[in-house]
């Protein structure tokens, strides 16, 4: 028997594939709009998260911005100290005097004791410069007007408790994961990345959100993994920042980036610049320009990611070993 062969007008209509998804570039406005207004809040909440990151364990050693150090005193503690000690050497030591501080070190180190409490002036300390904050309507935050509450900090310094740990985890595991998945689907419709690549920003950020929770209990266990949590959190701000820049560049200035390209219009201008310094001065600002491309990024920040990668592997693989 024959194989069926269509007429020529039905394969026609068999090979006008449609289209599996609608470009950014031509979603209507007012679903650019949409999902540009949602960019632009998360990328605000991003900022306000990174704040926050660096006013509480950022200061978390005492000196401002993010180290190796923070993540383990946040996490694994201070084990050479207690609770009190490391937070007025950390991040509450603008709530106290130099003097009044060391007092309260002083007395937690002699054993904490009741009496010496009220005898040394700790009480008054603590009750004019800690209870307006540590009170029992904070919540949240220890009552340090109660004796019993302040003798508790006099322990030793494990870092997150179990339970903050299991709260702030399923927390961030159900908000981050649902950013992402917004943020994922927009960048979904991009039609300028690769699907090997586009795949890769979409997934790494949940591979990375998982990585940075299980290595904050993993640092509550042992301090080398507070490597793995920032290496994580880096890992998902860049997927992050490059759907983000992606997607907005597609839905508002697909032409001027990637059809003509930034450099067409810019060699003919180029051309008729007459003067040799503010022809290099723009040569100059142009190459920088052209960093921020978002392709040029892309393939930049996997060279950098990579052996970053490598040498955690190794770092591990040698732990793991010995
Ligand atoms: C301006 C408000 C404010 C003042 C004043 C303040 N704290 Fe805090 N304190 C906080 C906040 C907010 C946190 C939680 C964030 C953190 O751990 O850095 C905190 C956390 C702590 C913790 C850790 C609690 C825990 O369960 O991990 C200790 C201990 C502490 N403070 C002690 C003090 C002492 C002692 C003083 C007085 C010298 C003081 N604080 C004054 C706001 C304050």
């Amino acid at each position: 028997m024959q194989p069926y062969v269509p007429p020529p007008e039905e394969i026609d209509e068999i090979q006008v594939k449609a289209p599996k998804y609608i470009p950014l570039k031509d979603h209507d406005t007012p679903v650019k709009v949409l999902f540009t207004g949602y960019l632009c809040t998360v990328a605000v909440g991003y900022l306000f998260a990174i704040i926050q990151i660096l006013f509480t364990h950022g200061m978390a050693d005492g000196k401002f911005g993010l180290s190796v150090d923070d993540i383990v005193y946040s996490y694994y503690g201070n084990r050479s100290g207690t609770v009190l000690e490391t937070k007025l050497n950390g991040s509450m030591k603008d709530n106290a005097s130099d003097q009044e501080r060391f007092d309260i070190i002083q007395w937690v180190r002699d054993g904490a004791d009741k009496d010496d409490y009220i005898d040394n002036g700790i009480q008054k300390i603590v009750e004019n410069k800690c209870v307006m904050c540590h009170n029992k309507d904070a919540s949240g935050l220890p009552d340090l007007s109660k004796f019993d509450n302040v003798k508790a900090l006099s322990a030793e310094d494990t870092g997150a408790t179990f339970a903050s740990l299991t709260r702030i985890s399923h927390i961030h595991l159900f908000g981050i994961s649902f950013i992402f998945m917004f943020v994922g689907i927009i960048f979904s419709f991009a039609e300028t990345t690769q699907t090997r690549i586009k795949c890769i920003a979409i997934g790494m950020p949940y591979v990375f959100l998982i990585a940075d929770i299980l290595s904050w209990w993993l640092t509550k266990i042992h301090p080398m993994f507070a490597m793995l949590v920032i290496i994580a959190g880096m890992g998902m701000g860049a997927s992050f920042v490059y759907m983000w820049v992606v997607s907005l560049l597609e839905m508002w200035l697909y032409k001027p980036v990637f059809v003509s390209g930034l450099g067409i219009h810019y060699l003919q201008w180029r051309d008729n610049v007459k003067s040799e310094t503010v022809g290099k001065i723009a040569d100059y600002l142009f190459n920088l320009v052209r960093k921020f491309h978002p392709i040029y990024v892309m393939q930049k920040s996997w060279e950098i990611a990579l052996p970053l990668l490598k040498n955690l592997w190794d770092f591990l693989l040698s732990k793991i070993k010995k």
